[in-house]
């Protein structure tokens, strides 16, 4: 069971949280079985997770499924994982509409394959009216990536005398990331016990808290959640700035 949050912890709670699901891996290992075992418990808890986000006050929730270095793994590892994310999708799409989370997808979709990409095309559409939690998905995602791609689209929009040089700046920047449309995360959780940010949202998070963890993705729960969410509210963000007065 999650502890209760009072309403004070929730105002004062992370609207937006970004979670770097490690350990899927090592929990399968230490089972003595195949690693893909391991990522389909972790997309187990994708549900619980995103289903406790509104209780907490979590408005925002974006997950890294898969980044532009995951490709190096093993080719089974590689095509296990894609199968995965078209199932995920295909067998949770109903219910992801139903419980009103909009999901969006970021990351290159250049490399993905086809099939994945109508998919999550399709999920977009299907969910974009929903409004109770905003989950985004990272896929083929990396940060330098992104802000390489965003700065190409940029130097077109200057080549196409849309824009001038004078025009970049960090807001203009930032309008053409994949994340465009939210806000930026307020705090950063890592599980497996690694503390590495691993080219995840390098630019949204300049400011964020991190949290990193011990659990192992497939045992991380809600009660877990809420307790990193709850103790994010007791911690005192400056933003550069000094420390406001009582
Ligand atoms: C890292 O664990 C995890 C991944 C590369 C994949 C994350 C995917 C999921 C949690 C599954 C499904 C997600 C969705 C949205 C359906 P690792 O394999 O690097 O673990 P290790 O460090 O122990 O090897």
């Amino acid at each position: 069971m999650a502890p209760h949050l009072s309403s004070e912890d929730r105002a004062s709670g992370p609207r937006h949280v970004a979670i770097i699901m490690d350990g899927n891996g090592r929990w399968a290992q230490m089972r003595g079985r195949p690693r893909i075992l391991g990522h389909h418990a972790g997309a187990k808890r994708v549900r619980e997770i995103v289903e406790a986000c509104p209780d907490l006050g979590v408005k925002y929730l974006t997950i890294f499924a898969f980044s532009t270095e995951n490709w190096r793994r093993t080719q089974s590892e590689v095509a296990g994982l894609m199968s995965l994310f078209r199932r995920y999708i295909q067998r949770e799409a109903q219910d992801l509409l139903q419980r009103g989370v909009r999901v969006r997808f970021i990351g290159d979709r250049v490399k993905l394959d086809a099939r994945l990409v109508t998919l999550m095309d399709d999920l977009e559409l299907l969910t974009s009216h929903n409004d109770r939690v905003h989950l985004t998905i990272a896929l083929n995602y990396g940060g330098r990536d992104e802000v390489t791609r965003a700065a190409r689209r940029l130097a077109y929009e200057i080549e196409m005398g849309r824009l001038t040089h004078k025009d970049v700046d960090a807001e203009t920047l930032s309008k053409f990331l994949d994340t465009h449309v939210l806000p930026d995360p307020d705090l950063v959780i890592r599980t497996s016990g690694e503390a590495r940010i691993s080219n995840f949202l390098l630019w949204q998070s300049a400011y964020a808290e991190y949290e990193f963890i011990d659990t192992l993705w497939p045992d991380f729960n809600d009660a877990e959640f809420a307790r990193i969410v709850k103790s994010y509210a007791a911690r005192d963000r400056r933003f550069g700035g000094v420390k406001a007065k009582a």
